[in-house]
């Protein structure tokens, strides 16, 4: 029996994790250690991910958040070695582009077990964001990359990473979406409790620090939100570290005419972005959560790493450098227009193909 130990801690992490968890619990020879950095801690960013879609506790919970950067992957390094020399895994996993991805990348090439990363490839070439940094460096120490596209690939090969460690498997979140997808319709009360119609409202979400942690650009964003909720309903699941901005910056006035509310679960998001008109975010997940349900989308950032939404049109770019005026535009004018019939993100048996890849690699 072969064990990997995988090493997470954010909101879109358990749900990346959700499907390949099933996958390596049904292949033969492999078993999974869970250990959960502590990053997300409110129940609605971490355990309702667990409850809901894994059906088990983590194994290990290091209870590391906050900080600076620094601080907190200093602090995740520590903690993850001392379970991983319990444990004594024969592969790490980490998924993405956060602090624990990172710690739980570098803690595992330090002591030489193996390093597999889900959703390896993806630069958005700004280094100026924590999330391209923690994906570059991961993906330099691993031996698995499991990449989710075309763009992804060329990627890693212009920075020179052996092609034989790069397995091209698909996207696990449009797995997640497969899986989960029927659930998420039979639950289905979220927009009747908030009084929301079917394609009759904007999904929005933000939370990247490039925008909560430069007030004009929040400003905008949201003065904008704002003003088109007074044409149609504003729909804004708050991340707390926006939550927690807003109300430093004194920008909670603009909060009253949006239908605000607490982090959604995966289910309930699934179905406020399926009957959404348009969703506009930040987010890298709900970039490509509203193509699988063919929601046009309006991204609030300077650029985006999943570069094949905008050019099949199924998504475009507003910066919130821009204004208000212009993210207004972008989002209102992006109602009903549908993106080219592309297919990037594979079949939806990613995380099959992983587990595959991983019992090969290990035997
Ligand atoms: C992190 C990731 C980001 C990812 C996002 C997903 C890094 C560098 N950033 O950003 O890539 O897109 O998760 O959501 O790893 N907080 C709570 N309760 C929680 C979690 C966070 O109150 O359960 C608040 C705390 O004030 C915390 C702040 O949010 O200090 C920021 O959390 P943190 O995990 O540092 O970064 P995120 O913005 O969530
Ligand atoms: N998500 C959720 N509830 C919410 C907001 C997002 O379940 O209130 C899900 C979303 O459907 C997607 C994932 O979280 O699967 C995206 O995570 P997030 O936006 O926090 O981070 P990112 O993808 O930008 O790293």
């Amino acid at each position: 029996m072969k064990t990997i130990a995988t090493v997470l801690g954010a909101r879109p992490q358990f749900i990346k994790a959700a499907t390949i968890t099933r996958a390596i619990r049904q292949t033969e020879g492999l078993r999974e250690v869970l250990i959960h950095t502590g990053q997300h801690y409110d129940d609605n960013m971490s355990t309702v991910f667990f409850t809901d879609l894994m059906g088990q506790a983590p194994d290990h919970n290091l209870h590391i958040s906050g900080g600076t950067h620094g601080a907190m992957t200093g602090r995740m390094l520590e903690a993850v070695e001392g379970v991983l020399s319990q444990v004594r895994p024969d592969m790490v996993l980490v998924y993405g582009d956060t602090n624990s991805t990172l710690a739980g990348a570098l803690c595992a090439a330090k002591m030489h077990i193996p390093v597999a990363h889900v959703e390896a490839g993806l630069r958005s070439f700004n280094m100026k964001m924590p999330e391209e940094i923690n994906r570059r460096l991961t993906d330099h120490c691993s031996d698995l990359l499991f990449t989710p596209t075309d763009t992804a690939d060329r990627n890693l090969a212009n920075e020179g990473i052996e092609s034989g460690k790069v397995h091209r498997v698909g996207d696990v979140m449009y797995d997640a979406s497969v899986h989960f997808g029927k659930q998420a319709a039979e639950k289905g009360e979220l927009l009747a409790s908030l009084g929301l119609k079917d394609r009759d409202y904007i999904l929005a979400t933000v939370h990247r620090q490039e925008n909560t942690d430069h007030p004009d650009r929040l400003g905008s964003i949201l003065d904008a939100l704002a003003a088109i909720a007074k044409e149609i309903p504003v729909l804004l699941p708050l991340h707390p570290r926006t939550r927690a901005k807003i109300s430093a910056t004194g920008l909670d006035q603009l909060l009253s005419k949006l239908t605000c509310v607490e982090p959604l679960g995966y289910l309930q998001m699934v179905e406020a972005e399926r009957s959404a008109v348009v969703i506009a975010t930040d987010s890298g997940g709900v970039q490509k959560e509203a193509f699988f349900h063919k929601v046009p989308c309006v991204t609030l950032r300077d650029e985006t790493e999943w570069v094949e939404l905008l050019d099949s049109g199924w998504n475009r770019l507003v910066s919130p450098a821009q204004g208000s005026k212009a993210i207004q535009n972008a989002i209102l004018s992006a109602r009903g227009v549908a993106g080219a019939a592309v297919e990037p993100y594979g079949l939806g048996d990613a995380s099959d193909r992983i587990a595959q890849v991983i019992r090969a690699y290990l035997a």
